[in-house]
Formats: C-alpha cells, sequence, structure tokens
C-alpha cells in the first residue's frame, strides 16, 4: 500500500529510529520509549516509575479481558449487496465491540496483518501512557506481521472507541466501540443500543484514505476527486465546515441507508443508545423519528440529564441517551452536517409497518439541538472549584487552500515538537482560538476537561470558526499525551501537539 503524505514519510522515519525500540516495547521491561522533542530527560517517560505509579492506584477487580484484534486487509459488505476491499478489525464493521465492567484489566493483543505499520489507540480513556497507542511517542509502530499486547486498568464507566493512531487508517474501516459498565450503574433501562458513524469511501471506485490525504496536500487527484465543490455552507448553522471530503457512502453500524440496521425493542422499552462518532471528516446531526432523547453522558461522563430533538457529534466525540420507545417503526437519521447526505438505522417495536425509505429525515433533526457547551457535568463528576496553576494558549490555524493545519503554524512533527509542559497535581488550563475558517473537534488523550464552572467534563471539543473555547483539566496521569484536531486529515496535516509531565 503506497503512502504518499509528508506525515506517513515521518512515521517511517521514526519507525527506523525506533527500531531498537521494538522488542523492548513488546515485552514492556524497561524504558522503551522515545524521548520527545530534543530535550531528553525533561519529561516523563510513558513507562517511567510515575506512570507505574499512578497506574497502581487504579482500582481493579481482579478481573482480566483478553481480547485478541486482528487487522486485516479483506472484503466487507456495507449493505444492498455492496461489497468494498478495506482494513478491518477481524473482518467486521464496525469491529466487535469490547465490553468491560469497571475495575476490570484490559489484555488486547493487536496482531498486524496489514501491509503497513499501525497501532491501537483506546480514545477517552485514562490509562496508563505507555499503553495510549501512539506510535513514536508512547511505542514503537507495530510492524506487519508483528504483535502488541496491550495491558491496562480501566476504572472509568462509560461510551469509548478504539481505533489506530497511524496514519489516516481510522478513515478504512478499524474502529469499534469500547464499553465499560459501571457495576453500579445509576440509570435504569431495558435495552442497549450501540450506534457507530461513519463516513466511508475505501474501496469505493479505486478511492482510498491515503489518496485523498495526497489530494489534500496538493498532489493530482487520483481515481474520482473526493473534495467537496463549492456547496453552499451550513445554512443551518451558518457555523462554518466540520469537513471537506465528499464521501459516497454515509453509515450507521457499517451498513447503507438502503439497507439498514434494525434494532428490535418493545414498545414502551426504555433504550439506552449510545452514539459514537467514528467518522474521519464528518460531524453528524443525529434524531431518532418520533422521540426525544434525554442526554446522560457526553463522552463517557456524565452530564445533567438535558432533553433534546437532535444533537451533533464532531469527530470523535459519544453521547449517551436515554430513549421510551413508541410503537412502530421509526428511522434513527445521521445528517452529514453540512455535507447534506443521510445515513440511517432503524428502531423496529412492531412487526407492521414499512421500513423508512432511505432518505427520511425526521422532523427532529430540525428541533432543539442541545451542544455539549451548554450541558452541565453531573454532580458526582463536577471538579472542584480551583483556580487555574498554569495556562495553556493554542490558536489553530492553517487553511484549506495550503492544507497547513497547525497548532500555533507549527505543524507537528514527532522529532522536533517539543511538548507542552504540565506538572502532575496542576489545574491545567487550555485556551483555544480558532483563526481558522472551519471548525475542528479537539481531542485530548488521557484526560477530561470541562469549561470553568461545572461544564460537561469531556475529551473531544467542537471549537466553531473564529471562536474561544476556554476547558480547564486536572494533571492527574503522567506521560506524554497527544492533543489535534480528530479531523484526521486536519491531525495528518499537522494539527497535533502534546502536552508532556515535567520530570522532577
Ligand atoms: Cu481518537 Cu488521538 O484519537
Ligand atoms: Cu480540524
Amino acid at each position: 500500500m503506497a503512502m504518499h503524505t509528508r506525515r506517513a514519510t515521518l512515521a517511517l522515519t521514526g519507525a527506523a529510529a525506533l527500531a531498537a525500540c521494538t522488542r523492548t516495547a513488546q515485552n514492556r521491561s524497561d524504558n522503551a520509549a522515545p524521548d520527545p522533542g530534543d530535550s531528553p530527560g525533561r519529561f516523563v517517560s510513558p513507562n517511567g516509575p510515575e506512570v507505574a505509579a499512578v497506574e497502581r492506584l487504579r482500582t481493579t477487580n481482579g478481573t482480566v479481558r483478553e481480547v485478541r484484534l486482528t487487522a486485516v486487509e479483506g472484503p466487507v459488505e456495507l449493505g444492498g449487496g455492496r461489497s468494498v476491499r478495506t482494513w478491518t478489525y477481524g473482518g467486521e464493521l464496525p469491529g466487535t465491540e469490547i465490553r468491560l465492567t469497571a475495575g476490570d484489566t484490559l489484555a488486547a493483543s493487536v496482531v498486524n496483518h496489514l501491509p503497513d505499520t499501525t497501532s491501537a489507540h483506546w480514545h477517552g480513556l485514562a490509562l496508563r501512557n505507555d499503553m495510549d497507542g501512539v506510535p513514536d511517542l508512547t511505542q514503537a509502530p507495530i510492524a506487519p506481521g508483528g504483535e502488541f499486547a496491550y495491558r491496562f486498568a480501566v476504572d472509568r464507566p462509560g461510551t469509548y472507541w478504539f481505533h489506530p493512531h497511524t496514519g489516516v487508517q481510522v478513515d478504512r474501516g478499524l474502529y469499534a466501540p469500547l464499553i465499560v459498565e459501571d457495576p453500579r450503574e445509576p440509570l435504569s433501562y431495558d435495552r442497549e443500543w450501540t450506534v457507530v458513524l461513519d463516513d466511508w469511501l475505501d474501496g469505493v471506485d479505486g478511492s482510498t484514505p491515503d489518496a485523498v490525504m495526497a489530494e489534500l496536500m496538493g498532489g493530482p487527484a487520483t481515481h474520482p476527486s473526493r473534495m467537496l465543490g463549492q456547496r453552499p455552507r451550513s445554512v443551518l448553522l451558518g457555523r462554518g465546515e466540520p469537513g471537506h471530503v465528499d464521501y459516497p457512502l454515509y453509515l450507521v453500524n457499517g451498513r447503507t441507508a438502503d439497507d439498514p440496521s434494525v434494532f428490535t425493542a418493545k414498545p414502551g422499552d426504555r433504550i439506552r443508545i449510545r452514539f459514537i462518532n467514528a467518522g474521519g471528516d464528518t460531524a453528524f446531526r443525529v434524531a431518532l423519528g418520533g422521540h426525544r432523547m434525554t442526554v446522560t453522558h457526553t463522552d463517557g461522563e456524565p452530564v445533567q440529564p438535558a432533553e433534546t430533538d437532535a444533537l451533533l457529534l464532531g469527530m470523535g466525540e459519544r453521547y449517551d441517551v436515554l430513549v421510551t420507545a413508541g410503537d412502530g417503526v421509526f428511522p434513527l437519521t445521521a445528517l452529514a452536517e453540512g455535507k447534506g447526505p443521510t445515513a440511517l438505522a432503524v428502531l423496529r417495536t412492531s412487526p407492521m409497518g414499512a421500513a423508512p425509505a432511505a432518505g427520511t429525515r425526521p422532523a427532529e433533526l430540525d428541533g432543539a439541538l442541545v451542544t455539549a457547551d451548554l450541558m452541565r457535568a453531573a454532580d458526582s463528576v463536577r471538579p472542584a472549584d480551583r483556580a487555574p496553576d498554569r495556562t495553556i494558549r493554542l490558536t489553530l490555524t492553517g487553511s484549506m487552500r495550503q492544507h497547513d493545519w497547525a497548532f500555533d503554524r507549527q505543524p507537528y512533527d514527532h522529532h522536533h515538537s517539543t511538548p507542552h509542559a504540565v506538572r502532575k497535581g496542576e489545574r491545567v488550563r487550555l485556551e483555544f482560538a480558532n483563526h481558522t475558517g472551519m471548525w475542528h473537534p479537539v481531542h485530548l488523550h488521557g484526560h477530561t476537561f470541562s469549561q470553568p464552572g461545572g461544564g460537561a467534563r469531556k475529551d473531544t471539543a467542537i471549537i466553531l470558526p473564529g471562536r474561544k473555547l476556554t476547558v480547564d483539566l486536572d494533571a492527574d496521569n503522567p506521560g506524554l499525551w497527544m492533543l489535534h484536531c480528530h479531523n484526521i486529515y486536519h491531525s495528518e496535516g499537522g494539527m497535533m501537539t502534546v502536552l508532556g509531565y515535567a520530570s522532577d
């Protein structure tokens, strides 16, 4: 598989530099992680003693859940008899959900049968840094034919997911839900429905995410161009655009709208829906026809319950909602925000009634929309009020024309970027200013953050064009943590940086 991007070249350089680390990275017996930047020793190492000390403090129940994930290339059926060749975990799309109970230890062996290096990142989990799955930062890349044994304590319930942190692989089929149940679940419901949203182009008419990245970086359009033309901006929001890639397909749980996945329940059932946006370059607006939703969580963390008709999910974001199922057949529609097409799944509680048409747009899509910035953390997870000990200001820069996405005009480079230093125990304030004409779902690894004064705790937050966002976090998880836009083409274009814990 030819890789054309500047980023991919850097990753290969990094892999060569790390060749000596590969063996030790696999048995984790000693210091296998690279030193960041040009200041060896200034930062806590991903597998240093500080990381192990915090891992020992995580509450575990003695259960070890063993999972084997095989990353493979092969055909996948998307519905309507449409089959594509792509990369998945075990030939499934989405990959088989991993379900744990808070307190479990996850032992996940990732076996790489791809023609490229890979990695697995556990999006949203506050885990030990050397298991975070960022090649060249927290581990060596997993070579083709190689294997990596992830093992870490999972001590917070919630809706998470996992995907590679290598190149644009997340825009193939390498993703799956990771659900952590609460042994003392405070909500009561009858059923659970995990709803994974995705934008799809891999294997359609010769398209690949790598070719799209090359086209964005100024290379010639290969096969069909996948860039959106000058379509009108999102009239619904007037908020700029979340993405520019024109995907031929949009999927819910791996299915196209003409042959959707169907969730069957009984009228009156209380259903907990867990929404996950696994898209590469698409924000989704979701609504369930005939139902209002009660939002209970975002990014795995409980919020003060909020009623809404629709939700807007940036790439990487999750929402949990409760609905009381009506009697009939109902469309769950996901609109590709600012692009126009819709994806579909179906809730069926009655044997009677025709399936909704592929392009069904329930009225709720245009109804009340509660956005994350309006949500409040549940009292149980609200951080204590505290003045920040340190403020880090980050400007989001770049333009579609140049594809020079970055923080502070400095595209991320594993070898030369210096982490932003924080210290364990600090309350850290991040002040983002978006100086671009697009919106960016910004994601921080290993932590949650919230707007000061009791905002919802999140790990991924949308920052609209021309706007600012201020969030606080508690620096309680030592290591080197990626902070990046979750538009995969923006992050690979350079909109990434690292928060690094200073070593004392
Ligand atoms: Cu969903 Cu840096 O990741
Ligand atoms: Cu972005």
